[in-house]
């Protein structure tokens, strides 16, 4: 069929190929523990965590959970011996909050949340003079000079806030707290691979990695103080050269110099129609937030060439659906590649109900290749995050912990991301389940590893206490 064989040639990501990006990944790790000055360069942020969790942690803490989609409110009781319970409420971001022109109205949203949350959680009411500790899971780099502050270096992930970058994200939400009185105090500010590294860390201590395949992507691990130099001004005297420290790299801006990815036009389109041309070039080609709009574009361009939807005019609502920006979501992706049914009748659907488009069996069966040709590269370029970090740490066995919708949910998004991983440490003939490094599922969300961390931060090594 036209042009497909010309697309599985662009998404392809040979093993040669992986080997080259990793090179150049190892030395972008390294650059960022060094400086600070490019803004062109994977950030590495310092988390100021710098105790592993050895799962003896103990209490009851509240999380707020801002990921990609949903935000959760958690009450966790930590309860030792790498245990813990959870009660927790899950709720929908409103899309417009995304790009509101008023920051009152995120922050504020979180705020009413929590104290909703509270009052279901204390249906007699909550005891004089009680406060909970917070931890706050805010997923977007951020400067951390201390546990419990943040300032946002910039949105991702499709949010456009005007006001919050530059600003304090703890400080925004502790003044929207304080505005409802409601008895909580903001004790740690984290980011979801933080959490998800600590969170899983509290249950298997081979975990050294948290990362996120969802509507972003990134990763977390722990690196000692001494391979860390650009805080070397800002140690606190007692803090030895050899204590860890836990660095969120922000990886979804590998290579925004653009020296190694293998892009795509419709990658660079994306790039540079988005809120923040030049930023996330390796989140671009590899987030949920990204694949439905990656797809959009073939299959408009395939509209507009004549290949495809020839009935479809060009004033009708599919036409004017196709044509718009961020339609499709990853889900789109994920429902055709899973649709076993015969001609794709389920996927008739969902070009009916997402797009308003009457599609051919070829139609949905080229969309489907397209699809996977779009998942396995994502899946297999996802991977060489956690293969420089291993490869800089000197990594040879170990769990990574995983989290985010796409690993969670894409079909066959786990076997493409381990086989990315045999390819690259030369595994063949080695059965995924006796693979060394294994990538293993994060089943708890980031919100525990908030509590985990808030409970850490009574520890002599987490700064500003
Ligand atoms: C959740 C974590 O499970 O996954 C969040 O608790 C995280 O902290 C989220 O941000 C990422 O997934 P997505 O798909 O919502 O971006
Ligand atoms: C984006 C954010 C990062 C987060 C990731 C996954 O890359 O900048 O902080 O960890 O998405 O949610």
């Amino acid at each position: 069929q036209r042009n497909l064989d010309t697309f599985q040639n662009e998404f392809w990501v040979s093993k040669e190929k992986l080997h080259e990006i990793i090179d150049v990944f190892v030395q972008e790790l390294k650059k960022g523990l060094h400086d600070n000055d490019d803004p062109y360069q994977i950030p590495m942020n310092p988390t100021w965590v710098m105790d592993y969790p050895d799962g003896s942690e103990t209490g009851d803490y509240l999380a707020l959970d801002l990921g990609g989609t949903n935000m959760r409110v958690v009450i966790v009781h930590l309860l030792g011996n790498h245990k813990f319970t959870k009660v927790q409420t899950k709720y929908r971001l409103p899309d417009h909050i995304r790009t509101t022109r008023k920051r009152e109205e995120l922050f504020g949203f979180m705020a009413e949340c929590l104290g909703k949350f509270l009052k279901e959680q204390n249906p007699d009411g909550i005891p004089e003079g009680k406060t909970f500790p917070l931890g706050f899971t805010f997923s977007y780099p951020t400067t951390q000079s201390k546990i419990d502050s943040g300032v946002l270096q910039r949105w991702t992930k499709g949010f456009d806030i005007p006001g919050v970058e530059g600003n304090d994200a703890a400080a925004l939400l502790r003044d929207e707290i304080e505005k409802r009185e409601i008895p909580i105090k903001l004790v740690a500010l984290i980011c979801d691979t933080t959490g998800t590294l600590v969170a899983s860390r509290y249950t298997d201590p081979d975990t050294i990695m948290g990362v996120i395949f969802g509507t972003g992507v990134n990763g977390a691990y722990y690196d000692v103080v001494a391979d860390v130099p650009k805080i070397h001004n800002q140690l606190p005297d007692d803090i030895s050269l050899a204590t860890p420290m836990l660095i969120n790299c922000e990886y979804g801006s590998f290579d925004n110099k653009h020296r190694v990815l293998p892009r795509t036009k419709y990658d660079v389109q994306i790039d540079q129609e988005s809120p923040r041309p030049g930023q996330q070039a390796f989140e671009k080609m590899t987030a949920g937030y990204y694949l439905g709009e990656i797809i959009r574009k073939i299959l408009l361009e395939g509209y507009e060439t004549g290949y495809l939807f020839k009935d479809l005019a060009q004033d009708s609502e599919g036409a004017k659906k196709l044509a718009k920006d961020y339609i499709l979501d990853s889900s789109f992706l994920s429902n055709l590649e899973s649709d076993d049914t015969p001609d794709l009748a389920e996927s008739k659907k969902e070009f009916e109900t997402k797009l308003s488009i009457n599609t051919t069996p070829e139609e949905r069966l080229y969309a489907k290749k397209i699809s996977a040709f779009i998942g396995t590269r994502a899946a297999r370029l996802s991977i060489c995050g956690i293969s420089a970090v291993c490869q800089k740490m000197n990594y040879r066995k170990c769990h990574v912990a995983a989290d985010g919708s796409v690993y969670m949910k894409y079909p066959h998004f786990p076997e493409r991301a381990a086989k990315g991983l045999s390819d690259v440490f030369g595994w063949d003939g080695i059965k995924e389940e006796d693979h060394p490094i294994k990538i293993v599922k994060a089943q708890d969300g980031s919100g525990v590893g908030a509590a985990v961390i808030a409970a850490l931060t009574h520890a002599r090594n987490v700064k500003g206490l």
